[in-house]
Order: C-alpha cells, then structure tokens, then sequence
C-alpha cells in the first residue's frame, strides 16, 4: 500500500493535464481557448497549493507521518501548473512581448500578486531538493513556510479578477488561512494538549 502512494499522487496531479491534452487533441478548448486554459492551469495550481498546505496540519492532527512525501509532490505539481498558467499568459496572451507584460504586471494588481506567488512557488520548488536542504540547514524550513504567503497572494489574486461572485476564492482563502491558524504556536499547545488529554482517557479506557 505505502509503494503505491508517490505513484497515486502523480496519477491524480497528472489528471487535469490529461485531461487539458485530450481537449485539445478534441477540438473542446471552448470558443475562448486561452483563456481556458488559463483559468483551468491557474484553478490546478491552487487546488494542489492548497492541499499541499494542508499536510503538515493533517500530520499534526492525526499523527500520519506517512503522508510527510505528499506535501513535497503537491508543492511541485502546484509550481508546475503555475509554471504552465504563467507560460499561457506570457505566451499565447501576450506573445513574448516582455515591454507589454512588464506594464502589466506593474499596472494590474490581480496581476503583480500573481507574479509574487509564481516567484515564491519557484523558490520553493529550486530549493526542495535534497541537497539545498543541507546547504540552507536551519534556514530552509522557515524559508519553506512562504508557501503560505504564496497561498494569500493566490486568494488575492483570484478574489480581484473575479470581481462579482467572490465565494469560492474566499472558501480557498479560508481553508489557508485555518491551516495557518493551526500553526501559532499558542493554538497549536491548546490543541496537543487537548489531544494528550483524550489520548490518555482512550489508554484508560481500553
Ligand atoms: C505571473 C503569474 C501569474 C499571472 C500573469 C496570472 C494571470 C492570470 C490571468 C490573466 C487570469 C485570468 C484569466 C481570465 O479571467 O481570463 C488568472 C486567473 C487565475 N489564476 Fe493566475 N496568474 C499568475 C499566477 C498564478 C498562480 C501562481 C496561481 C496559483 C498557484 C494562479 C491561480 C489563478 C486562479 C485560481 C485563477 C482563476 C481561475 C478561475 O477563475 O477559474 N495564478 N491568472
């Protein structure tokens, strides 16, 4: 069972890429093809992000530390289709005009925090590695916790484009922000010691 985790975990982050290659492959890109695939790159990347935000907190709550590898896969999944979203944009939107989409990311701030968490995602993504593990020693988990920062901006980015109906952005916002809740030292106490205390009454029970 533990072989086939890693394994899981790539088929289901491979899904939506399959499934954007197949819509290709059919002619089902929708009238407005690039901003499809925009929405649906930009939508993967936030989901993945979330969920690999969501491990370290799962962990702590019920102590699997099997599901440790998920959260490196996830982050780098999240980082590849933010890879691709930002690819799109640079690409097929703008067409490699780098004077255009300087002005952009400077002028629409939906834009600019987009940029910011694509540039934390990438940071996070060269430094995963083994070995820039050893060479940050004590730096590298602090620096690694950006990634909830990367979350926020992602939130804010999404929220400004959305502009009308801004309740799923919020919903991905809230789930971030209560996974970073359960890291503050005080609460993350309350909660171990709580834990500890149902623990023991279980011990005693059995
Ligand atoms: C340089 C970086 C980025 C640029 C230039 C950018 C650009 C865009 C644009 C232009 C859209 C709107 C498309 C439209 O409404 O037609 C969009 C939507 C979106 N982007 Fe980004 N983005 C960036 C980074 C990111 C990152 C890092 C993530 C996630 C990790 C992300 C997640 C999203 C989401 C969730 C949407 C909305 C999807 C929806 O409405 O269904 N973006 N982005």
């Amino acid at each position: 069972m533990k072989k086939l985790f890693k394994p899981a975990i790539h088929i289901l982050c491979l899904i939506p890429l399959f499934i954007l290659i197949s819509d290709w492959l059919n002619d089902e890109l929708t009238a407005n093809p690039i901003q499809y695939l925009t929405l649906s790159t930009g939508k993967t990347a936030l989901r993945l992000l979330t969920l690999s935000i969501s491990i370290t907190p799962i962990i702590f709550l019920t102590a699997k530390r099997d599901l440790n590898p998920a959260r490196k896969l996830l982050g780098l999944y999240a980082a590849f289709y933010a890879a691709l979203h930002f690819s799109i944009f640079v690409g097929l939107d703008y067409f490699f005009d780098w004077e255009l989409i300087y002005e952009t990311i400077l002028e629409k701030p939906y834009v600019l925090v987009g940029f910011a968490a694509f540039s934390i995602l990438s940071v996070m993504a060269v430094t995963s590695t083994k070995g820039w593990k050893r060479r940050l020693k004590k730096k590298w988990k602090p620096l690694h916790r950006f990634i909830y920062l990367a979350g926020i901006l992602v939130t804010l980015h999404y929220i400004w484009l959305v502009k009308s109906d801004i309740r799923e952005p919020l919903l991905y916002g809230a789930i971030i922000a209560l996974f970073l809740l359960l890291r503050i030292p005080g609460i993350k106490n309350v909660i171990t010691k709580f834990k500890n205390r149902t623990d023991s009454a279980k011990a005693a029970e059995a």
